[in-house]
Parts: structure tokens; sequence; C-alpha cells
């Protein structure tokens, strides 16, 4: 069996807490022979800043583009505020994305039965909620030139962002919606605004022109941005797979991850082209919260979006499928079970650390093997 070449990069804050759970499930996944590992390991953000003065090193960008999949945990914190804006916590996971053109942002919205009450909207709009939000990352309004702010001399400034998107670009993120619907519930749902946006309009016509190519077999719809905003609250369960742009898939992904309750539960993967000839790609995994400097060093971190990171991993990058659903499944069960880290705790529940919950997820996912 040939050894998955992991690189994780723990960064700062509960990053390392919550990585300590990462490395006893891959000591555990090797243990049972289920799949092996090369793993190395390396500093990012403020960690990285303190030794080498910068984000992340040229020796870490290398392993990073030599590996099949990368663990991310988390950067920034107070402390390094001062340093220079190049050399910014932050600064490194933007390398990592732009060097390795990690142009597809998946952000899952699962929302846990056991968690359906916790979250804003009524627990029977959300229970079971699994949704897919697939965002353009590289490209759109965020990135396209002119970006500029004139002063007009008359009192008036004027603000220049332009949205620009490539047939290519677009036809890219489809296919990569289209590919992860198949393994999910084979429909995918296209956003724009192309009543009023010549890039919606593209958009609309490549996403439809893709499908033709070949994915016929999975089921296209094509929604208003806006639309599929208030349908995402009123009827959440009604998506599989949404694709849309940087800026739409900005707000959209914002929007259904808070339907489910907690951040500490939060996945997400960042993937680059597929090799034509490896048919690699390169692949990044990390929780959606942040360093949580108000927690960390104590233990109490939750490391379930962490570990959610790392059944995306299994499903994506490292040809598991059946793994990350035993995982999800074990994360789901822990959770029924009445186990619960500070952020996600309610009366009535068994109150655990980071280490404990990790443990548990390990137990559990033994018991669904
Ligand atoms: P945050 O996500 O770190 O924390 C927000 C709140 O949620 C805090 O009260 C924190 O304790 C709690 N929380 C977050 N993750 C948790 C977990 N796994 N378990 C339990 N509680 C959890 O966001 P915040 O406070 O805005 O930012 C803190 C630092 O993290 C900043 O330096 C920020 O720039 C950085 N950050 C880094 C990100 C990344 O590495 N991808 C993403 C977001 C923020
Ligand atoms: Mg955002």
């Amino acid at each position: 069996m040939a050894a998955h070449k992991l690189l994780l990069l723990p960064g700062d804050g509960i990053g390392p807490e919550v990585m300590g759970e990462v490395r006893r499930l891959l000591a555990f996944i090797e243990q049972k022979g289920l799949l092996s590992f090369e793993i190395e390991e390396d500093l990012v953000g403020g960690a990285a800043y303190d030794v080498h003065k910068v984000a992340i090193s040229d020796g870490a960008m290398a392993k990073a583009h030599a590996a099949d999949a990368i663990l991310f945990g988390a950067v920034g914190g107070p402390q390094w505020d001062g340093v220079p804006y190049d050399a910014r916590p932050e600064a490194g996971l933007l390398r990592l994305r732009k060097e390795l053109m990690l142009f597809a942002n998946l952000r899952p919205a699962i929302c846990y039965p056991a968690l359906a009450a916790s979250s804003s909207l009524k627990p029977e709009l959300v229970e079971g909620l699994d949704i897919m939000i697939v965002r353009e990352l590289t490209g759109g309004v965020y990135f396209g030139e002119p970006k500029t702010i004139t002063d007009l001399g008359n009192g008036q400034k004027r603000a220049i962002d332009t949205q620009v998107y490539d047939t290519y670009e677009i036809d890219r993120i489809a296919r990569v919606a289209f590919d992860l619907a198949r393994v999910r519930r084979n429909r995918v749902t296209s956003a724009e605004k192309r009543n009023v946006m010549k890039s919606g309009l593209l958009w609309n016509e490549v996403v439809t022109a893709t499908h033709k190519d070949g994915f016929e077999d999975v089921t296209l719809d094509h929604m208003l941005a806006d639309a599929l905003g208030m349908q995402l609250v009123r009827a959440p369960k009604q998506f599989d797979v949404i694709v849309t742009d940087n800026l739409f898939g900005d707000l959209l992904s914002d929007v259904a991850s808070m339907l489910t309750g907690s951040l500490g539960m939060l996945p997400s993967a960042s993937l680059g082209a597929e090799d034509p000839v490896t048919g690699k790609r390169a692949a990044m995994y990390e929780p959606v919260h942040g360093s949580a400097p108000d927690i960390a060093g104590k233990g109490v971190a939750n490391p379930l979006a962490m570990l959610a990171s790392v059944a995306m991993a299994l499903k994506y990058s490292l040809g598991r499928p059946d793994l990350a659903d035993t995982l999800d499944k074990a994360i789901s069960e822990v959770l029924a079970d009445g186990l619960r880290t500070g952020d996600i705790y309610t009366d009535g529940a068994t109150r655990v650390g980071t280490a404990e919950m990790g443990q548990a997820v390990v137990a559990k996912f033994e018991t669904l093997l």
C-alpha cells in the first residue's frame, strides 16, 4: 500500500491542540492497517514568524507542494498584531492558497441531529442538513482589475472593483461541483445574477455547457443568488451542492454554516486543479474557526471541526470515502452520546476536553469499522 504524503501545519493558538487529535486518529488508522502515511510537519502563522520571521518558510512550502493533502490548524493571535504586514500569520494561509492555486473552496454545512436544537432555525428545518457550498476562491471581484479608489477632486471619491471571470475558471469550478455531487446526492444548484451581471450570464452559459460535457447524470438547476439566499434560510434541505462565485460564495457559505449551530463543528477543503497526467490535485483541509486565543492552551477546544476536515481529506484526497463516512458517523454518534466541549455544551450533557473528545471519536470509529 503506497503511503500517502501528509503535511500537518498546526499553526497557533488552539491549532496545535486540535492537531494533536488528528495525530491520534492518523496513528489509529495506520495501526489498523487501513491506510499508510508519510507524515511531515512544519510551522505556519505566528509559530513560523517566531522562528523564521516569515508566516511560512520556503521549506514548508516545498513540503506543501509535495503533499497529497495538507491539514491546517489555525493561525493568528494578538501577540502578532505588530508584525510587518507581509509576515502576519494570515499571510501563510494566503501564500498556500495562491501558490497551490486552490481555486475550489468546499464548505459543507452539516447539522448533526444532536445539535439541531442549537441552530437559529427551527430544529426540523436543519436536522440532518448536509449541504456543500463550492465557492470559486481565486477569481472574481476580489481580484479583478481595475481595483482602485480615485479622488475626483470635487470632494467625491470613486471606488472601483471589477468582477472578472474567464470561461476556464467557471468550467473548472463547475467540474468540481459535478464530481462532488456524484459522491453525494447527485444534484447541483448554480447561483449567479444573470439578470443584472454579464459575468452572471457567462457563468450560467459555461455551467450549462460543462453539464452537457459528460455530467448529464447529475441534476443541474440555476438559481439567482439572492433567491438562493432566501431559500437557504427558508428550506435549506432542498440543496445538495451549491456552486457559485467568490463573492456570492463568501456570503452564502457563511449563512449556510451558521444554520448548523457552532463554529467548532465546521470543516472545509480547498482544492487545486487535477494534474491531467497523475490525476493528483493540491488540497488543503482546515477547520473554519480561527486560533481561539481566548481558550488556547487550556485543553478545552472542540477538535470536531478539525477531525471532520480529516474526513474530507479521506474522501477527496486519500481515496477512502468509506472511512470518511465512518468518521462522520463516529462524530455524530459521540454527540448523540451527549459528549460536549464547552462551545457546544448544553444542560445535562457530559462536558469533555479536547483530548477526551478526540479519544471518544477514535473509540467510536473503531466500533463502526
Ligand atoms: P475564532 O474562530 O478563533 O474564535 C471565535 C470564538 O469561537 C472564540 O470565542 C473561540 O473561543 C470560539 N471557538 C473557535 N473555535 C473553537 C473551537 N474549536 N472550540 C471551541 N471554541 C472555539 O475567531 P476570532 O476570535 O475572530 O479570531 C481569533 C484569531 O484567529 C485571530 O487572530 C484571527 O485572525 C484568526 N483566524 C484565523 C483563521 C484561520 O486560521 N483560518 C480563521 C479565522 C480567524
Ligand atoms: Mg467570509
